[in-house]
């Protein structure tokens, strides 16, 4: 069997679609354009490229987006008071500083200081405590992503041995507390397998839906999943680079043989990434819409 491929790419455009039509609608009845602002610290060419595609993004959808550049050297105390100036612009809806940050400046401090209103990526503890307890709130924008592509694949998750392999504070722990919530796109039992886990295969084998995020490249080969499993995919490894200087990237499951046994899988690149960025565009309409009332 070879799998359904999972295009994020195309649900992603699904959903800009829908959110061209809000946004015209939020400047048409209650003349609001929604504002997106994104700090870069310093100049990782990783995160260079990711705000690049989120402010380009954002200008396709009709925001008003600003891309405010800090450099690396930038105090603790002069970002904070940056964050301030945002947290009182009524143009600005929604506030991102993309991490990582340089190692001189406190990142929990940082993300505390965004207004949780404002807080588009989710990160700020109350909208985590929030999203734990199944309150209204900013859901982080890469789970949020998997859940709506899952959802709109028609995956049963409903009873499903939904297996997360990975911890982490943006996608691990929160995809993990999403699929086990009592809603659409949740029911699940779920396990989280990590760093520390004793016997990864003998967990990754008893997923009906298997979501990797180990941020190591291939961790996942085919004898470590059954037959008909559901692979979610957020890896992005950059493994080398093309002639023309491209990045070659692979995700962290062995996608070439995975594909053969599972019944879908998402693609790198083209699965989940282009959704983290169009969630982060459905936070910002959230939070424009809450602001005009
Ligand atoms: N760095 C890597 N992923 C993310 C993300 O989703 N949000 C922010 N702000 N920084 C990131």
């Amino acid at each position: 069997m070879s799998a359904k491929i999972i295009s994020g790419k195309e649900i992603a455009q699904e959903i800009r679609e829908e959110l061209k039509k809000e946004v015209q609608e939020l400047k048409e009845k209650h003349g609001v354009t929604p504002g997106l602002v994104t700090i870069l610290v310093g100049e990782n060419p990783a995160s260079v490229s990711y705000v690049t595609a989120k402010q380009r993004t954002a200008h396709e959808l009709g925001f008003y987006s600003v891309q405010d550049n800090q450099p690396e050297d930038i105090s603790e105390e002069d970002l904070l008071k940056l964050i301030e100036k945002y947290n009182n612009d009524e143009a600005i809806h929604g506030i991102l500083v993309q991490l990582p940050l340089p190692k001189h400046i406190d990142e929990s401090k940082v993300l505390n200081a965004i207004d949780p209103d404002k807080d588009v990526d989710g990160f700020h503890p109350v909208n985590v405590g929030r999203m734990v307890i199944g309150e209204r709130c900013f859901l982080p924008c890469t789970p949020h992503g998997i859940l709506e592509m899952l959802v709109r694949s028609g995956v049963e998750t409903s009873g499903a041995e939904t297996v997360v392999v990975g911890r982490s504070n943006i996608v691990g722990k929160p995809i993990a507390n999403l699929m086990l919530q009592k809603r659409e796109g949740g029911n699940s039992t779920v396990t989280i397998c990590h760093t520390g886990t004793k016997d990864l295969a003998y967990h990754t084998k008893r997923a009906d839906i298997l979501i990797v995020a180990a941020g190591r490249p291939k961790v996942v080969t085919a004898d470590m999943v059954k037959e008909g499993v559901v692979v979610i995919d957020v890896g992005v490894n950059r493994i080398g680079k093309t002639p023309e200087g491209k990045a070659i990237l692979c995700g962290d499951v062995d996608f070439e043989t995975v594909k053969e046994k599972a019944s879908a899988i998402t693609p790198v690149p083209g699965g989940v990434g282009p959704m983290t960025i169009t969630m982060l565009m459905k936070n910002t309409v959230q939070a424009a819409k809450q602001f005009a009332g």
